[in-house]
């Protein structure tokens, strides 16, 4: 079984997705810690409500983000975390970071990759009139969102839309693809190949 670290900032409705899918027996992992920048991240409640462990990693009290990010790092490794899942995690990780974990750093990202990268991704899909978004689960490299796509799921756009319906739409996506990629991972059935994902029989 899979020793999986969830990073999340916020309400984390992905982190219960992924507890509800180990639960239903539809991941071979198990969370060993859910890890927060924030300390009134909802995601750490849901976490505690399950009897998951929890940290908090306090930004401000780092004299660097090489100091910040070395902690997390040793941190992961005392734990032997094989995968790193960001589910809403709103800080961007350095390259040092990423080189510690090549292709086991996974991200959800509310729109269809390669468009739309970084923050208000829905905000940015409507503002430019796409009639169909949806979401992404990718392996983070060290550019912004632009790492190995693992899975994704299209979303209509309607007019009517705002901000607020067409993440809620996207959201409902996002919490069955974030824990299908994880159990593909889990069973060891992605291969990366000149940045391409494929999937073993
Ligand atoms: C999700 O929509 C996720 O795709 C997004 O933050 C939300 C977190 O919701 N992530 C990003 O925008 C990353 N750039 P949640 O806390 O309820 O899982």
């Amino acid at each position: 079984m899979i020793q999986i670290a969830v990073f999340a900032s916020g309400r984390g409705t992905n982190l219960q997705a992924i507890i509800d899918a180990m639960k239903t027996g539809n991941i071979d992992g198990e969370i060993k810690i859910v890890i927060s920048d924030n300390p009134e991240a909802y995601a750490l409640e849901r976490a505690k409500n399950n009897q998951i462990a929890t940290k908090v990693f306090h930004y401000k009290q780092y004299k660097s983000k090489r100091e910040y990010e070395l902690d997390i790092i040793q941190f992961l490794k005392e734990l032997k975390i094989d995968l790193i899942v960001l589910a809403g995690y709103m800080r961007i990780l350095s390259p040092t970071f990423i080189r510690e974990y090549p292709y086991r750093i996974m991200n959800i990202h509310p729109a269809l990759l390669p468009s739309f990268p970084g923050l208000n991704a829905q905000r940015q899909a409507l503002e430019y009139g796409v009639k169909i978004s949806g979401c992404t689960v990718h392996f983070v490299d060290e550019g912004t969102d632009t790492g190995p796509i693992i899975l994704q799921e299209a979303v209509k756009v309607d007019q009517s839309d705002n901000e607020e319906t067409l993440s809620n739409r996207i959201l409902q996506f996002e919490h069955q693809i974030l824990p299908r990629a994880i159990q593909l991972f889990a069973s060891g059935k992605i291969e990366v190949y000149k940045n391409k994902v494929y999937f073993k029989e």
